[in-house]
């Protein structure tokens, strides 16, 4: 992974296929998850907002994940909490796909809506 002026080359696109999920860890910055919803693909912030989980370490199902702790839901594609514990959206990150590798726009304004296309 390689994290260089607010742009983080998470993964090969080749290896995020739809309807998975991947952890992506650097020492520059807070731990992002990337998803492939039906071939688009979305980043949020990889912590759930109600404790410390890893939400990469839940399910992913029709675009919601759940964590694996006590089983909150958030919409990859907006952050949206959306049920109990968690009552704070996660941040989301837009994303787009470079030579091939799936890349982060961390420094970019929050949004759900500039996901990037897998194909
Ligand atoms: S840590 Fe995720 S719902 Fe509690």
């Amino acid at each position: 992974m390689q994290y260089t002026g607010g742009r983080l080359a998470a993964c090969p696109v080749a290896e995020l296929l739809p309807g998975t999920m991947q952890r992506i860890t650097t020492p520059d910055a807070e731990p992002i998850t990337v998803y492939n919803v039906d071939g688009e693909l979305y980043a949020t912030a990889d912590t759930c907002t109600h404790a410390l989980a890893s939400l990469a370490e839940g399910d992913l199902e029709d675009g919601e994940v759940s964590c694996p702790v006590h089983w909150a839901r958030f919409d990859v594609r907006t952050g949206a909490a959306l049920c109990f514990p968690a009552t704070e959206d996660l941040a989301t990150y837009p994303v787009e796909v470079v030579d091939g590798t799936v890349t982060v726009l961390l420094d970019a304004e929050a949004s759900g809506s500039t996901a990037g296309s897998a194909t």
